[in-house]
């Protein structure tokens, strides 16, 4: 008979012990950020969950609160705003911390110059600034503690220049490099990152980037097949359509994805 030790540990047993007690998911109130909580509530973790629309976070949290041994904290923050950021490591210094989901994200379609500025940079601010200064933040504390989790939000877009989401890819491109480069730095510290890049997904994110989205994965897609890769990989396609898509790409040189992904877009963004 095998000792309950030899027992090989479920994936919720796995995350909790390299991961727990809290994870932080920010962009929690919709889309990847949402399912990624509900899976990380269901295997047991406290959850602080960020985003701008408290009345969503706090219906969010009740619904999450039958499912998880601890209540749920809810934090409002403007990412866009780096006193907000500050704000979410203050609010949660008395909390046990080992993991960080950073979802919240959003994206612009369109030609680049015709677009207005202001939400092109608040973009690179919410996408870039806040990403960094949040794994700045929590990083420094999971190396302190010797144990800890990354999940950045990259993209298909991420790995070549695309035309009509131009800054969009270029904030993407960020986030995966970032993510390459962090990981073997932090994980001497026992600290993993994963830069998790999917391909489209059915969630707020094309009506806000107006884009038309027809087919793609579902949030809840996304999240179990990035958790499952956390502590596994540097870099995770999650699901079948990225997979798919990483397959025909990747032979390509960057020039020829560029260009394909550019025909790509203007369908998506044309009708939208
Ligand atoms: N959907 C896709 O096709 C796709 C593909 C590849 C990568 N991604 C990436 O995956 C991540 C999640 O996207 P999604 O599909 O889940 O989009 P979504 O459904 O639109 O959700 C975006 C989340 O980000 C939060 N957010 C946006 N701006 C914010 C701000 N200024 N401050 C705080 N929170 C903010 C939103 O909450 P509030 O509105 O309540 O603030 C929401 O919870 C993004 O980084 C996106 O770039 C998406």
């Amino acid at each position: 008979m095998t000792s309950p030790s030899l027992r090989p540990l479920t994936e919720a047993e796995r995350l909790r012990r390299a991961y727990g007690t809290y994870a932080v998911v920010t962009g929690a109130s919709d889309g990847i950020g949402r399912a990624v909580a509900m899976r990380l509530a269901e295997a047991g973790f406290g959850l602080v969950l960020v985003a701008r629309r408290r009345a969503v976070l706090e219906a969010l949290a009740a619904e999450l609160e039958p499912r998880t041994p601890i209540r749920p904290v809810v934090i409002t923050a403007d990412l866009s705003v780096p006193d907000d950021v500050d704000r979410i490591a203050r609010e949660t210094a008395d909390l046990d911390v080992g993991l960080l989901v950073a979802a919240a994200g959003f994206g612009t379609s369109g030609p680049f110059v015709d677009g207005d500025l202001a939400a092109e940079l608040n973009m690179i601010d919410v996408n870039c600034r806040a990403l960094a200064q949040l794994t700045h933040l929590f990083g420094r504390r999971f190396a302190a503690r010797r144990r800890g989790g990354i999940v950045l939000m990259s993209s298909l877009v991420a790995f070549q220049g695309v035309a009509r989401v131009a800054n969009y890819a270029a904030t993407k491109a960020f986030v995966q490099s970032l993510a390459e480069g962090l990981a073997p730095e932090l994980k001497p510290f026992g600290v993993d990152v994963l830069a998790s890049a999917p391909g489209p997904v059915m969630s707020g994110f094309g009506q806000r980037a107006h884009m038309t989205i027809r087919s793609g994965q579902t949030p809840d897609e996304v999240a179990v097949g990035t958790l499952n890769m956390l502590g596994r990989r540097t870099t995770v396609r999650p699901g079948f359509l990225a997979k798919a898509l990483e397959a025909s790409l990747m032979l390509l040189p960057r020039s020829a994805r560029a260009a394909m992904l550019a025909r790509v877009m203007a369908g998506m963004t044309q009708a939208a």
